[in-house]
Formats: structure tokens, C-alpha cells, sequence
């Protein structure tokens, strides 16, 4: 561990060699144009991949970046990076190759995980038809990658925290992107959320003094 130490001193050292700023301008404030929800998998590093510093992108990651209503801890995140840090723009990415998503289409009991999960199984539940058709695994779970991708970006359209800065007159873009272990590369899936009519009728509501 004391490895890791070693290499932090080293890393705070070439970053003030390229800019002797960079650390006291980072603690006056953080201005994260912004929020990338992903997974938690070690070979999924926001800030690594899109080749970013600390300081421009407010991350939230869990196992398979999942996107759950009654999430206090993914809720609150979004909320501050909404409200407080004032994002334009939510990126949902997935990666191929996600362990927590082909659990989801396997049928073993792992743990606790199992009800985390679930909220997969219902996305494979959901489009069994289109996947059933699928006949390579390999290509089917990618499938499913991607359409968990496409629901979660519509959880986060779904939010009242969304809503709400829609409703304010913001502008807010939600994204879906999945990434690549493979070739570390990021694709755009073209699953954009932008206006409260792209949600569905049933999850609209209207804030009390929202108008
Ligand atoms: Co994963």
C-alpha cells in the first residue's frame, strides 16, 4: 500500500510541474461541465478514458450504471451536479463485456447483488423478444448492455430533479454511450434525452410553483 502513496506524491508533482496553479485553483471550486454515470468496474475510469483532469467531470458509478428512482445516494448526486454545479449535459455510460450484465441474464443466485440486478432483469424481461432473436450470446449480451444503457438514460430524463431544471428553463441533455474494455473506445448510442416530451406522459409532473 505504501506503493500507492509513492505514486500519488509523484502524480502531484508532474501535475504542478505542467501547471504550478492546478492544485490551488482546484480548491477555490470545482466547475464539472459534466455528470457521467457509469460502472463501477475498475477497467471503466471516467476521468482515464475521456483523457480529462481532476476538477471537469462529477462521476457517479455503481455496478452496471444503473439508475434507480429511490437511489438517496445516485439521487443526490445528480441533484447537486444539477442544481449546485449547474451540468448541461448527463452521460450514462455502459461497457460490453459488464459483469454485472451478464449476470443479470444468467440464472445463479450470487448474493445481495442479485436484487441490484433485478432492475436488469426487467430490461431483459422487457425486450425478450428482440433479444430472443439474437442468436450469437456474445451479440445478444451487448444488446442488452446497450438497451440498459437506454433505460437508465431515461430514468435520469424521469427525475423530478430533471424535470424540474427543464421546467426552469434549462438546458440539460441526457445521454446514453457505451464504452469498449476491448479498444477503449466510446460510442455514442444515440439515445438523447433533451425535453420533457421525450420521457413519456406518464412520468411527467409539474412542481408545485413550477409552471
Ligand atoms: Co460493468
Amino acid at each position: 500500500m505504501d506503493d500507492l502513496f509513492a505514486r500519488n506524491r509523484a502524480w502531484a508533482e508532474r501535475m504542478r510541474a505542467r501547471d504550478p496553479e492546478f492544485f490551488s485553483r482546484l480548491a477555490r471550486q470545482q466547475a464539472p461541465r459534466l455528470l457521467w454515470i457509469g460502472c463501477a468496474d475498475s477497467r471503466v475510469p471516467a476521468n482515464q478514458l475521456l483523457d480529462l483532469d481532476p476538477g471537469t467531470v462529477f462521476v457517479h458509478r455503481n455496478i452496471a450504471n444503473l439508475v434507480v428512482h429511490t437511489d438517496i445516494n445516485m439521487l443526490s448526486v445528480l441533484q447537486f451536479a444539477v442544481e449546485a454545479l449547474q451540468v448541461e449535459h448527463v452521460v450514462v455510460c455502459g461497457h460490453y463485456g459488464c459483469g454485472g450484465v451478464r449476470a443479470a441474464m444468467a440464472d445463479r443466485q450470487l448474493g445481495l447483488i442479485d436484487n441490484w440486478l433485478r432492475h436488469i432483469k426487467d430490461v431483459y424481461d422487457q425486450h425478450g423478444a428482440e433479444l430472443a432473436e439474437i442468436a450469437d450470446p456474445g451479440r445478444r449480451e451487448d444488446r442488452l448492455v446497450e438497451l440498459n444503457v437506454l433505460h437508465q438514460t431515461l430514468h435520469v430524463a424521469r427525475s423530478t430533479v430533471v424535470q424540474n431544471a427543464w421546467a426552469r428553463g434549462r438546458r440539460l441533455e441526457v445521454h446514453g454511450w457505451v464504452y469498449s474494455i476491448a479498444d477503449g473506445l466510446l460510442r455514442d448510442l444515440g439515445y438523447r434525452v433533451r425535453r420533457p416530451e421525450e420521457i413519456g406522459a406518464v412520468y411527467r409532473m409539474v412542481g408545485e410553483g413550477i409552471t
